[in-house]
């Protein structure tokens, strides 16, 4: 049975935002159609691809499989509210120089994934990239270079931090 319409408040980039939908329309739906936030892409739609991927209070999410009732209340991040094109996020500078994008569909969820990961493992083995990455799909077969890139970013904020001193 479908869900009456009703008002939420999202939480994204640290920016309240209203709207008014059916609880159950995936959260993907609403960060692209209402807030013009593109950057999360419907790939498969399933949950299984990993392109539409943001951070919920820091995890990596499925926009595309989340309810957005469930997102309410919630710290939601996406690749927007990582660096600018001025000021890019270290991961994101990373897959630049990297060049770890060839179509650029899956970088998304495969840099706000890297994110979620580099934040809890801050200096990764590749074998914990790649295992981290794992679900992530990439249809052009630049994994060598997504995994180069997210050694790349744990390195230099490595360093830049100073961690393990
Ligand atoms: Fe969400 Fe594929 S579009 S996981």
């Amino acid at each position: 049975m479908k869900r009456a319409a009703r008002a939420f408040t999202l939480t994204v980039n640290g920016t309240s935002h209203r709207i008014e939908g059916e609880p159950d329309t995936p959260l993907l739906f609403f960060l692209r159609n209402d807030l013009a936030i593109n950057s999360p892409k419907f790939g498969c739609g399933l949950g299984e691809c990993g392109a539409c991927t943001v951070l919920l209070d820091g995890v990596a999410a499925r926009a595309c499989a989340y309810p957005v009732r469930l997102a309410v209340g919630r710290e939601i991040v996406t690749l927007e509210g990582l660096g600018t094109p001025e000021k890019p996020h270290p991961i994101q500078q990373a897959f630049i120089d990297a060049q770890a994008a060839q179509c650029g569909y899956c970088i998304n969820g495969m840099v706000m994934t890297a994110k979620a990961f580099l934040d809890v493992k801050p200096k990764p083995s590749e074998s914990e990239v790649r295992e981290a990455l794992r679900y992530n799909l990439c249809r052009c077969g630049t994994h060598v270079e997504i995994v180069r890139a997210v050694m790349l970013a744990a390195e230099r904020c490595w360093s830049r931090d100073g961690a393990g001193s």
